[in-house]
């Protein structure tokens, strides 16, 4: 009878969402549901023997199948995913029948990547464009290494603003060629914000259990401020950019996009580190890598005796009229009362030139970077159509309808080429926001003897990303029309370990998040 039920009700649509979200596990009698399921939970259910990795991957793969189609999040699925997982779940039964334990917290989960992080595999890195499509990348990014080695499941491609949005400032935020636009899985008309979407929609809507994005600009703390997740932009340095499709080295950051603060952390624990092919900046950075971790730090009594500088202009101007401001207001209250100080109504110098992109520097900054670094990332490309930006401009002229170019053009591109290295200009635009970051963020925290910047939303994360500062969102509240907002912390370079502790502290006291209503 069950099964008859089951099968009369799996025509109609929203129920099929409800048994491929992991709902049909209740009705089997099964405990564990992938819903909104920790990497804690997961590994409890490893152990006690309620699922397999293969299991995981495949419901996965299920919630893939049913709501991809609507939020666009996913670009490729690994082919080779059910694989990975079978090979975790033989590693950890001979691990048990030999008495050992601790295999790790990534063994076994699958993990989803922007699809501008190089993997050697079935899977295409093409940063959403035709133009890398069939190419071949000479071998896995640095922090694909160290997942593979930490035995997690490598379950597909993100979709993101293609090129980063540097091809045209007007490539819509999450539309990409090759994977269409994606979709903000809590309210549509919204946005999903960029570049790193599909990593922040995936991990939103249950697609997969965590996910890594990529920062220059903004590009994770935006996604997951308006998806309802944790994303967690390390200090420059602190993880590798080698084999990682570039902007700038002197902003470019890969880290976490999850549910949870935790996950967030576990995923970082496991992609932190030196890299002798991204040398400069992970031997500079990983004197900030703790012993033992950043795992320590998820400390439930993080915010006691914590300096909070809360920073309202113009940060908060955008939520004018919005309930966010009566819930950050609410929250700020939270914070005093698990023991931090709060400096209310602190100001950054220049911030109105600080949050110009046109008059910081970091236009012309990035626009000759970018034109350096991916000429370096494509010619190490093999069997690849284009070898150069200005092959991956001739490209889109010789591809215009598949690439959209009546719509959205190349501007940024076409700018990009015309640069020639690092001259007089750069230079002066460099010494500009380092300028802009020593007398305003920096002298913000020193002067104020902080241990974080909060703001509301995510738009001081571009005062970290020109000075290569870490930065953390956390879940806070739905607008009435259900729109997400967040709550960021950004530190000094090597604060993760406050940061961590202040973001797990917040999101303990409040558990905001909740899953998109409307995949329920
Ligand atoms: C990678 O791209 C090729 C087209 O060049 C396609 O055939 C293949 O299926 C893609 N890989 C995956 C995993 O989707
Ligand atoms: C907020 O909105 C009110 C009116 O709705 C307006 O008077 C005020 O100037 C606005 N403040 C900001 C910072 O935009
Ligand atoms: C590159 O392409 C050629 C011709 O299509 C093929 O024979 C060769 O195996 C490819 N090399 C790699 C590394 O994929
Ligand atoms: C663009 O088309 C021209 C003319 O057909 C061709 O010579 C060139 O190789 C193409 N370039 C790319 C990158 O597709």
């Amino acid at each position: 009878m069950r099964i008859n039920h089951r099968a009369s009700l799996l025509s109609s649509p929203l129920i099929s969402l409800l048994v491929l979200s992991g709902f049909v596990n209740a009705i089997d009698g099964w405990k564990f549901t992938i819903t909104e399921a920790t990497i804690d939970d997961i590994q409890r259910a490893f152990t006690t023997n309620e699922l397999t990795s293969r299991q995981l991957v495949d419901l996965y793969l299920g919630q893939i199948a049913s709501l991809n189609p609507l939020l666009r999040g996913v670009l490729e699925v690994n082919p080779d995913a059910r694989d990975q997982a079978d090979q975790a779940d033989h590693e950890r039964k001979a691990a048990a029948n030999q008495g050992r334990r601790g295999l790790g917290e990534l063994h076994g989960i699958p993990v989803l990547l922007k699809d501008s992080i190089a993997t050697e595999d079935a899977l295409n890195t093409t940063c959403g464009s035709y133009a890398l499509l069939g190419s071949k990348v000479p071998r896995d990014s640095g922090v694909v290494e160290r997942l593979r080695r930490a035995g997690a499941v490598i379950l597909g491609k993100a979709t993101l603003a293609e090129w980063y949005g540097v091809r045209s400032t007007k490539i819509p935020e999450g539309w990409c060629a090759r994977g269409g636009q994606g979709v903000n899985p809590y309210v549509e008309s919204r946005g999903p914000c960029g570049s790193s979407s599909g990593s922040a929609i995936s991990v939103a809507a249950n697609m997969v259990s965590v996910s890594l994005g990529t920062e220059t600009y903004g590009s994770i703390i935006c996604p997951g401020d308006h998806n309802s997740v944790v994303g967690l932009k390390p200090t420059v340095g602190l993880t590798s950019r080698a084999g990682v499709i570039p902007i700038s080295p002197r902003q470019d950051s890969i880290g976490p996009i999850c549910r949870t603060v935790t996950d967030a952390v576990y995923l970082l624990d496991a992609i932190v580190g030196f890299d002798p092919r991204d040398y400069e900046a992970t031997k500079a950075a990983a004197k900030f890598i703790p012993a033992g971790g950043y795992r320590q730090f998820l400390n439930q009594d993080g915010l006691k005796g914590k300096r909070l500088g809360v920073v309202r202009n113009p940060f908060s101007d955008s939520y004018n009229g919005s309930t966010a401001i009566l819930a950050f207001e609410h929250h700020l209250n939270v914070l005093r009362q698990r023991g931090a100080t709060i400096l209310d109504n602190l100001e950054i110098a220049d911030i109105d030139i600080i949050m110009d992109p046109s008059r910081s520097g970091v236009i012309i900054a990035l626009l000759a970077e970018f034109k350096l670094s991916i000429n370096d990332y494509l010619e190490e490309l093999i069997n690849s159509t284009v070898k150069s930006l200005s092959d991956i401009i001739a490209f889109n002229l010789n591809n215009s309808v598949l690439e959209m170019m009546k719509e959205y053009g190349q501007n940024g591109f076409l700018t990009s080429e015309m640069t020639t290295g690092i001259g007089e200009e750069e230079i002066k635009a460099i010494k500009k926001m380092e300028y802009l970051s020593k007398y305003g963020f920096e002298k913000l925290m020193k002067d104020n003897n902080l241990d974080a910047m909060v703001t509301l939303g995510s738009g001081a994360s571009i005062v970290l990303a020109i000075g290569g500062y870490p930065a953390i969102t956390v879940p806070a509240g739905y607008e009435s029309d259900g729109m997400p907002f967040g709550i960021l912390f950004g530190g000094l370079k090597g604060t993760e370990p406050k940061l961590i502790e202040i973001a797990y502290a917040f999101e303990q006291a409040t558990m905001v998040r909740r899953p998109p209503r409307s995949l329920l």
